[in-house]
């Protein structure tokens, strides 16, 4: 949904933020709800565009698939292998609902996968792995079919990059295949052991999920469960690094500190004071923030690709130099027009961000590049101190990770609002 974000810097945060389920989780959660013979309920589910998304990708299969208050419930047995073309296009996820109606049907058709446009986001690891499992893929332009005609059976595959999404969708084609899969070089997000547990809750064997080689043993058939997300590491991030950005104080409370912990690391270096309890950090800022020098993303543990351009946010705010790189993706700093626009002293080399000190921030009209860069420029609108407005523009990027950006940040005491549907209004405002 297109909404833009009106945001008047120079406030301190300050209050409790309880972060919500992981959409990373949620998303492969949901996926994974097709290979199970009954009802499936994921508890407390934030009502976000990928999630709506999702659901509509699963009723195009023939389930029910609703929201039950904060919950959401899955039942039905998939009766159609084709996804309806337009949520399959519009979010990466779409790849990952692929394997279970091959496991399930012999038969997944889709279109090939969107999402945020942060440099190319082949599927090729995905595609490589369903094959080794038995799978047939035909690429025709913009549709892809896979076949399993004599069904999934299990192997033993190694990636040449620990891809969340390959290592998801192999877990997925595993837990029904017949006979035991063996996945090296698997991705060790917090995501992925989530998902194995949610596949063992429903009667699957997976071992060794969050350890680079995971061993699943197919079964015949996996039940449904009830079962609770893990807590949003990526959203976690964003109010800290948003209250690094404006000063303050801000709780965020149920998610552990160690999901996101180079960020917090990040941060403390930068002058912001940081506690941590087991489900919750503390983080404050009332100082001057220093420049954290050079920073690099990377695989779990190492500091989220997702993290970068919020973090890059607060660089604008430092009275000393920062840069950092990002191993996993291209593009992954669109937001640095925006940074530079509002008078940043920003430029991206390759896949490097560099920030100098002395910027005069001031506000002016943006877009939102992408989801978590479209986040970061409204993190960025809340170092803005001379009482000039930011407005992002944003065509629907930011909804798909946050259910309320605005309102949340308004609750911890910023000035930020969301404004009239997107472009429209704000190319008005930049003609003024
Ligand atoms: C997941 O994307 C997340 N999305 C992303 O979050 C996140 O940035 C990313 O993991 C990395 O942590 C979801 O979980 C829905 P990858 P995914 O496969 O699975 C290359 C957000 O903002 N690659 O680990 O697509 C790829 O090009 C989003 O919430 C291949 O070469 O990430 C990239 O360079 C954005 N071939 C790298 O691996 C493949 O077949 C990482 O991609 C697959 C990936």
């Amino acid at each position: 949904m297109a909404g833009d974000y009106i945001i008047t810097g120079g406030r301190p945060l300050n209050g409790t933020v309880r972060v919500p389920a992981a959409k990373n989780s949620v998303l492969p959660l949901l996926a994974a709800s097709l290979l199970c013979s009954g009802p499936v309920r994921l508890c407390g589910v934030p009502e976000l565009a990928d999630v709506a998304e999702s659901l509509a990708l699963l009723r195009s299969a023939g389930c029910t698939a609703e929201r039950q208050g904060a919950d959401v419930r899955v039942d039905g047995v998939p009766g159609s292998g084709t996804l309806a073309a337009g949520p399959a296009g519009r979010m990466r996820a779409s790849i990952l609902f692929c394997a279970p109606l091959l496991a399930r049907l012999g038969r997944a058709q889709t279109v090939l996968p969107g999402g945020c446009r942060i440099g190319a986001r082949p599927i090729d690891l995905h595609l490589a792995g369903l094959v080794q499992m038995g799978a047939c893929p035909q690429l025709e332009g913009e549709r892809l079919l896979l076949t399993a005609p004599a069904g999934l059976h299990g192997a033993d595959i190694t990636l040449r990059f620990p891809s969340v999404g390959a290592t998801e969708t192999l877990l997925l084609a595993a837990a029904l295949a017949q006979g035991e899969t063996t996945l090296r070089g698997a991705a060790r997000e917090p995501e992925i052991e989530d998902l194995a547990a949610f596949l063992n809750r429903c009667g699957g064997r997976v071992q060794g999920a969050g350890t680079g080689t995971v061993r699943v043993q197919g079964v015949r058939r996996l039940h449904g469960c009830s079962f609770v997300p893990l807590p949003d590491r990526i959203t976690a991030a964003t109010f800290a690094c948003a209250c690094a950005a404006a000063g303050g104080r801000v709780e965020l409370a149920g998610c552990a500190p160690r999901l996101y912990a180079p960020v917090l690391e990040i941060l403390e270096q930068m002058g912001c004071g940081v506690v941590r309890r087991s489900d919750a950090a503390v983080i404050t800022r009332f100082g001057r923030l220093y420049g954290p020098g050079r920073v690099f993303t990377g695989a779990y543990p190492a500091l989220a690709t997702d993290a970068a351009p919020l973090l890059a946010a607060v660089l604008l705010c430092a009275e000393g130099p920062g840069s950092i790189e990002d191993v996993i993706f291209e593009r992954r700093f669109g937001c640095a027009a925006g940074f530079a626009a509002l008078g940043g002293r920003v430029r991206v080399e390759g896949r490097t961000l560099y920030a100098e000190p002395g910027g005069t921030l001031q506000g002016t009209v943006l877009e939102a590049p992408d989801l978590r860069g479209g986040a970061a420029l409204v993190l960025a609108g809340l170092g803005v101190g001379d009482g000039s407005c930011v407005r992002v523009l944003d065509a629907g990027h930011i909804r798909r990770g946050y259910a309320d950006l605005a309102g949340d940040l308004r609750r911890l005491g910023a000035d930020c609002r969301a404004g009239r549907t997107g472009t429209e209004a704000g190319r008005q405002t930049k003609k003024l």
